[in-house]
């Protein structure tokens, strides 16, 4: 056994220690790999707004809802706040770049991404693996974030594959296990 392993904690007799280090909290999250999406919508004066998120996760199946969270200090907080409906666009692996640049305060995250509208006029990014086209629910501030649960309205799949996210990297599918 090695020293980290030897280090770890009992899973079934955990280390009972009350402070929480968000930094290893962080690097703990980091340990749960996502997929990664862009969430898109427009804003009352009509400009795009989108970021990278990889808090998306699949709520339910009927109705068919999703939910995503949002950081309170967002200057997106407005827009999304106000917003009856959003995309989410979820990253094919060719779209790394696009993930950085929408994680990026870029004043036009949109220029040079190539992209078209919804029925609703909002951004759908080319080359994505899935697209949801959503009507918001609910919204709740939980803690330091946000929280949006939508309703799936239309959604589109592409055969591309899916761009991951994990402990701070991007990475492609390995093999089917
Ligand atoms: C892989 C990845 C996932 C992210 N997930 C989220 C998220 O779920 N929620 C969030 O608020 N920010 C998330 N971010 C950070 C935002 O993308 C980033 O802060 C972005 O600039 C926000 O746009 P804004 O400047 O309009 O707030 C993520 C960033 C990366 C790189």
């Amino acid at each position: 056994m090695n020293a980290a392993l030897q280090a770890s904690p009992d899973p079934v007799a955990p280390d009972p220690t009350p402070v929480l280090d968000s930094r290893i909290l962080r690097t703990a999250l980091g340990q749960f790999a996502t997929g990664i999406t862009v969430v898109t919508t427009r804003a009352d004066g009509g400009q795009f707004v989108g970021l990278t998120v990889n808090s998306f996760s699949a709520l339910s199946l009927e109705p068919p809802l999703i939910l995503w969270s949002l950081r309170v200090s967002s200057p997106s907080l407005p827009v999304f706040e106000g917003a009856e409906r959003f995309v989410v666009n979820v990253l094919a692996e060719a779209q790394v770049e696009v993930s950085r640049r929408f994680a990026l305060p870029v004043a036009d995250k949109f220029d040079g991404v190539p992209h078209a509208e919804n029925a609703w006029g909002l951004p759908l990014l080319h080359g994505a693996a899935a697209w949801f086209e959503c009507r918001k629910v609910s919204q709740q501030m939980a803690g330091d974030h946000c929280l949006f649960i939508a309703e799936v309205e239309r959604f589109t799949l592409s055969d591309a594959a899916p761009l991951l996210f994990h402990a701070g990297g991007y990475f492609t599918l390995g093999s089917r296990l």
